[in-house]
């Protein structure tokens, strides 16, 4: 195999295995966890979704992890052309190569809504600040989202803002002293969920909620359901789309990937459950509906803000943090895009963030008009399984739930099969009968989950 390292020149190494951890945990916790798992946990009746998931992190999340950022330190290149240095000629067939390309459109796509959401933590953090939720009701605050929700202009004004913000951010270069403040803003976050987690001890539904989330009732299980939870594994962790690929090109060959994916996926699969244990007691106890949808978190904690004392503070404080989770997640979306700008178009960086992040916002529009006068519009509407599906949902389950588990699936074929085996023990940092497992999971159950997952749905 070529081992062509442009990256690992000592100067754009990582300083240590914790920047790695940061940029990669940065990634990875973001709207996934606080916005998306509590509502479609809701959505898919609670305790037995979120089995799945987790077994799903366990079985495919880690091992895809670990491949992806394997591949992307032996590559030390960008996504495409770490594909290409490692397959054709004397590498691995060159089919794999689509592992790139699928992994630059799926980002492409995936920011062109999420930037649309982290709008809406824009919108929130004013609101809060304001004092609006001051002792308001479930149904004034309700209404308040869906007020935003159907006006075209301010979801547009406040996407626009959040691509701005990310465009800037990725244009300048100065990701690493993003990353050197979220270093300090994360743990921050942690703290404040932790804090609505006991909020929600003292409401009389934390039993309710945690019965919600963790007893599982398989009846309320569909096959939908479990690609859901699979693709949101996916989702959540960031993998199956070259992010992972790209941020592995930068790490230091000493660093243990094996530890260091177990140590993301921990922390990511941690800030989710809080996020739910915080939200659903406060759905039961303010007698909402858990499978109400993307507005979720919006109305719940906004609810408990307003009751709490110090609520305007503690509440603007909060959506701050969400967006600062939601803009670190946003720029490692934006970051294969850039790079095949700068490798096929010759685009100095500045103009690749420039020029990507227009294109991503004018498709972000579907999202933004999918909320409001395209409300009723359900583009596949003519195949049962997509016949209520809105531009968003489709955008969403696109890549959610299919791009990226199948870009997993080739990355854990390709990892385990396709790729030399020499070396390979330390460069996933495992030995002995632990490498051996670890190399069963990823070449058989990792690839057989995630098929056997798309067969019954197809059937
Ligand atoms: N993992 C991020 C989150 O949970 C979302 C994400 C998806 C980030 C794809 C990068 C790539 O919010
Ligand atoms: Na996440």
């Amino acid at each position: 195999t070529q081992h062509t390292q442009p990256h690992q020149a000592a100067s754009s190494l990582w300083s240590s295995r914790l920047a790695f951890i940061l940029a990669a945990a940065g990634s990875a916790v973001g709207l996934g966890n606080i916005w998306k798992f509590p509502y479609i946990t809701g959505e898919n009746g609670g305790g037995a979704f979120v089995l799945v998931y987790l077994v799903c992190i366990a079985l495919i999340g880690v091992p895809v992890l670990i491949a992806e950022t394997m591949i992307g330190r032996r590559g030390g290149q960008s996504p495409i052309a770490t594909m290409r240095s490692l397959t054709g000629r004397d590498g691995a067939a060159r089919g794999w190569r689509a592992i790139g390309w699928n992994g630059v459109v799926a980002s492409f796509l995936v920011l062109s809504f999420y930037s649309v959401i982290g709008g809406w933590s824009l919108v929130y953090i004013g609101k809060a600040a304001a004092g609006v939720f001051t002792g308001a009701d479930a149904e004034a605050i309700g209404a308040q989202f869906g007020a935003l929700l159907a006006n075209p202009w301010e979801l547009l004004l406040w996407h626009s803002v959040f691509m701005a913000l990310v465009i800037l951010i990725v244009g300048r270069g100065i990701r690493s002293g993003l990353e050197r403040a979220v270093n300090m803003l994360m743990p921050l976050l942690f703290v404040l969920l932790v804090a609505m987690v006991i909020y929600a001890m003292n409401t009389d539904s934390f039993a309710r909620g945690v019965r919600f989330m963790f007893s599982p009732d398989f009846s309320k299980l569909t096959t939908e359901g479990v690609l859901v939870a699979l693709g949101h594994a996916a989702f959540t962790l960031s993998i199956g789309i070259g992010v992972l690929m790209a941020y592995g090109s930068y790490l230091p060959t000493r660093v243990n990937i094996a530890r260091t994916a177990v140590t993301i996926a921990v922390i990511d699969t941690g800030v989710a459950l809080l996020a739910g244990l915080a939200i659903f007691p406060l759905v039961f106890a303010n007698g909402l509906e858990p499978g109400s949808g993307p507005g979720l978190i919006f109305v719940t904690l906004p609810l408990a803000f307003g009751k709490m004392s110090g609520g305007v503070l503690f509440g603007a404080v909060f959506f701050v943090l969400l967006l600062v989770a939601a803009i670190t997640s946003a720029i490692s979306m934006l970051e294969p895009v850039v790079e095949w700008l700068e490798e096929h178009k010759g685009f100095s960086r500045a103009r690749s963030a420039l020029f990507g992040g227009l294109v991503i916002w004018f498709v972000g529009i579907g999202t933004v008009l999918s909320f409001n006068l395209w409300s009723d519009v359900h583009p596949l509407g003519f195949i049962a399984f997509f016949k209520d599906k809105t531009v968003f949902d489709l955008l969403d389950f696109l890549v959610s739930n299919l791009m990226m588990p199948l870009g997993g699936l080739a990355i854990a074929l390709f990892a385990g099969w396709a790729l030399g085996r020499q070396g390979l023990a330390e460069d996933i940092g495992l030995r002995g009968l632990p490498y051996r497992l670890f190399m069963v999971v990823l070449r058989y159950l990792t690839p057989a989950g995630i098929a056997v997952v798309f067969l019954y749905n197809l059937v």
